[in-house]
C-alpha cells in the first residue's frame, strides 16, 4: 500500500440541470479513520455520498478504491466493492421486525419447510450482528415501529454491517434523536472502527462530528472549502468555513 487510502475521490463535478451541487471536489478517506463531512443546508453532503454509493453518477471524476479506479454505477457496484451507506431517512421497513429488516431484499422464495429454517438462520444471524455491534435491542422480535429512534437508527447500521462493508457512509445518523440515543449512536460509529470500517459521517450536529472524526471535510455551495485534522481545529474554525466567503475569512485574519 502506498498511500494508506481507502477511498479517494478526485476532481467530482455534479449538476442537476443547472444547478451546480459539486464542483471540483477532492476527498480521501484513510483506513480505519473516520471522517466527518459537514456544511449548511444544500451544501452537496448528500450528492456527493449518493455517488460513493451509487445511488448517482458523477459528470466528471475518478473514485479510487484501494487506490485502483473503480466504477460505481448503480448501488450493486458500491456494495460488491464493500461500501454502504446508510441513508437519512434509514429505508428501513416499519412493519417488519428486525431480522427482516437486517435481511430484507436477501430472504430467498424457497419452499415453506426452508423458509422455516431460514427464518430460525436469520434470527440467529440477526442476534449476532445485534450482539457483536452490542446493539441493545432486547426482543429482535419487535416490529421496527415499536423501536426507538435510536434503536432504527442502530438496526440501519446494523444491516450496512451485515454486507460485511470496509466503507460505511452515514448521512445525519444523529438527527432527530434524543441525546442519550444520540450518545448510543456516537458509540456504535466508533465501534464501527474496531471491525476495520471506515466511515464518512456527515452531520450537521458539529459536537457530534468532533466527538467521532479524526478529520472534518467542509462542503460550502458544492465547493470543499476546507479539511482540518480534528486535534488541529476547534468549532469556531469550522463554522467559519461552512458559512464565510473567503474575502470575509481573509478579513477577519487581518
Ligand atoms: N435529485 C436531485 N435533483 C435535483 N436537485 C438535487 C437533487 N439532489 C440534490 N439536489 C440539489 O443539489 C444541491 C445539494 O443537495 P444535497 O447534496 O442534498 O445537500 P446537503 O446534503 O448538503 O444538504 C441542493 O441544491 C439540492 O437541491
Ligand atoms: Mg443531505
Amino acid at each position: 500500500m502506498k498511500n494508506g487510502y481507502i477511498l479517494e475521490l478526485r476532481n467530482i463535478y455534479k449538476s442537476f440541470g443547472g444547478l451546480r451541487a459539486l464542483i471540483d471536489v477532492d476527498l480521501n478517506l484513510r483506513h480505519g479513520e473516520i471522517i466527518g463531512l459537514v456544511g449548511d443546508n444544500a451544501a452537496g453532503k448528500s450528492t456527493l455520498m449518493k455517488i460513493v454509493s451509487g445511488a448517482y453518477r458523477a459528470d466528471e471524476g475518478k473514485i479510487l478504491f484501494n487506490e485502483e479506479e473503480v466504477q460505481i454505477a448503480n448501488p450493486k457496484d458500491a456494495r460488491k466493492i464493500g461500501i454502504e451507506m446508510v441513508y437519512q431517512d434509514l429505508e428501513l421497513c416499519q412493519n417488519l421486525d428486525v431480522p427482516a429488516n437486517l435481511f430484507l431484499g436477501r430472504e430467498l422464495h424457497s419452499e415453506t419447510f426452508f423458509r422455516f429454517l431460514r427464518k430460525r438462520n436469520m434470527e440467529k444471524e440477526s442476534l449476532d450482528i445485534l450482539h457483536r455491534l452490542k446493539i441493545d435491542i432486547r426482543n429482535p422480535r419487535t416490529k421496527v415501529d415499536k423501536l426507538s429512534g435510536g434503536q432504527q437508527q442502530a438496526v440501519a447500521i446494523g444491516r450496512a454491517v451485515s454486507f460485511d462493508p470496509k466503507i460505511v457512509l452515514m448521512d445525519e445518523p444523529t438527527a432527530n434523536l434524543a441525546v442519550v440515543e444520540i450518545e448510543k449512536v456516537l458509540e456504535l460509529t466508533l465501534r464501527l472502527t474496531e471491525h476495520n470500517i471506515s466511515i464518512i459521517f456527515i452531520s450537521h450536529r458539529l459536537d457530534d462530528v468532533f466527538r467521532v472524526s479524526d478529520r472534518i471535510y467542509v462542503l460550502k455551495h458544492g465547493y470543499m472549502v476546507a479539511v482540518k485534522e480534528k486535534l488541529k481545529t476547534n468549532k469556531e474554525e469550522i463554522v467559519k468555513a461552512m458559512f464565510m466567503d473567503v474575502e470575509e475569512q481573509e478579513s477577519l485574519q487581518q
